[in-house]
């Protein structure tokens, strides 16, 4: 493929409820014909920022552990005239993660952006009243660090050369408002955040001298499907927020295309809120 695009990695770009690349339940967790959502958010915070680099002109790699996962998405944004491309990606595996980016390289060359955006319910589904410590095994511990935390460490090593020779390139990381403030019975979720927010604040500083930004962004409370398998109610998280409502996939495309974009060239080591004004605290 020959490709003239800059291009944009997009790690986990599907939503946790997929089915051969439709998306089968909706936030309030019914069952879904996902095209009765709007087509920017039929596949989570992911699918609505690749759909936006897409839009920004990016050739957007999707990555996914299983490429028909990533099928429809990919059509509705070669449907809306972007370009894309699958790739296989498993964060669990230092191969995988290896493997995935040569293929980036070759087929596309190397990224000018990498959005972070994998969750990682699955390895370590509890219900929220058992994600305590005294039921939580090892096993689940190491898979929240490895999607969150290890995975993104070994991602910056494999993006970070080629963005530093070039003079430019971004990261941004979608972590979560509890590395602000803790979610009660969210220990594995709000430890890999705050782990990885100190990891991305220090490679910022790292970097910075060679035109390379990196940037997290914190999800309040979205109407995707991870509120599903959190067992949560949408009304009633809306209630916490000072918008009024919960926010929805869309609202993170136009935040990191800004933060990848040379108008933000100055903004680097940040941790972002996009919450609607849930989190109450100063800084
Ligand atoms: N929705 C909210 O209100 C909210 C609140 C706070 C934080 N967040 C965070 O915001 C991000 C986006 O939310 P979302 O609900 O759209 O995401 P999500 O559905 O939880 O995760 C996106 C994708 O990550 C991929 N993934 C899971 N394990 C992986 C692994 N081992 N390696 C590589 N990819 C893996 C899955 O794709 P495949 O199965 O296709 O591989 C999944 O569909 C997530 O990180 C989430 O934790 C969301």
């Amino acid at each position: 493929m020959i490709n003239t695009k800059p291009v944009a990695v997009v790690i986990g770009a599907t939503s946790k409820w997929q089915s051969d690349g439709r998306n089968t339940r909706l936030a309030h967790g019914r069952d879904v014909d996902d095209a009765e959502l709007p087509v920017t958010a039929r596949w989570g915070v992911g699918g609505a920022i690749a759909q936006k680099f897409a839009r920004e002109g990016f050739h957007v790699v999707l990555t996914t552990r299983t490429a028909k996962n990533a099928a429809a998405l990919d059509g509705a944004i070669r449907e809306q005239g972007g370009a894309c491309s699958i790739v296989e990606l498993d964060l669990a595996s230092a191969d995988s993660i290896a493997g995935a980016f040569a293929r980036v390289r070759e087929s596309v060359g190397d990224p000018q952006v990498v959005v972070l955006n994998a969750g990682y319910l699955e390895g370590r589904d509890l219900p929220p009243e058992q994600e305590l410590l005294e039921h939580i095994p090892l096993e689940m511990f190491e898979t929240a660090q490895n999607i969150a935390s290890r995975g993104p460490f070994l991602v910056a090593k494999a993006v970070m050369p080629a963005m530093r020779e070039r003079g430019w390139g971004r990261v941004v990381a979608i972590t979560s408002v509890a590395v602000r403030q803790p979610i009660p019975n969210l220990i594995l979720s709000n430890t890999a955040r705050a782990g990885v927010t100190g990891f991305l604040k220090t490679l910022a500083l790292e970097v910075a001298a060679d035109g390379v930004t990196v940037n997290s962004v914190q999800p309040g409370t979205h109407a995707t499907d991870r509120l599903v398998g959190l067992g949560a109610d949408p009304d009633e998280l809306a209630a916490g927020v000072a918008a009024g409502t919960i926010g929805d996939p869309d609202d993170f495309g136009a935040v990191c295309a800004f933060l990848c974009s040379t108008h933000a060239r100055f903004v680097t080591g940040v941790a972002l809120p996009v919450d609607g004004g849930a989190y109450r605290g100063l800084q």
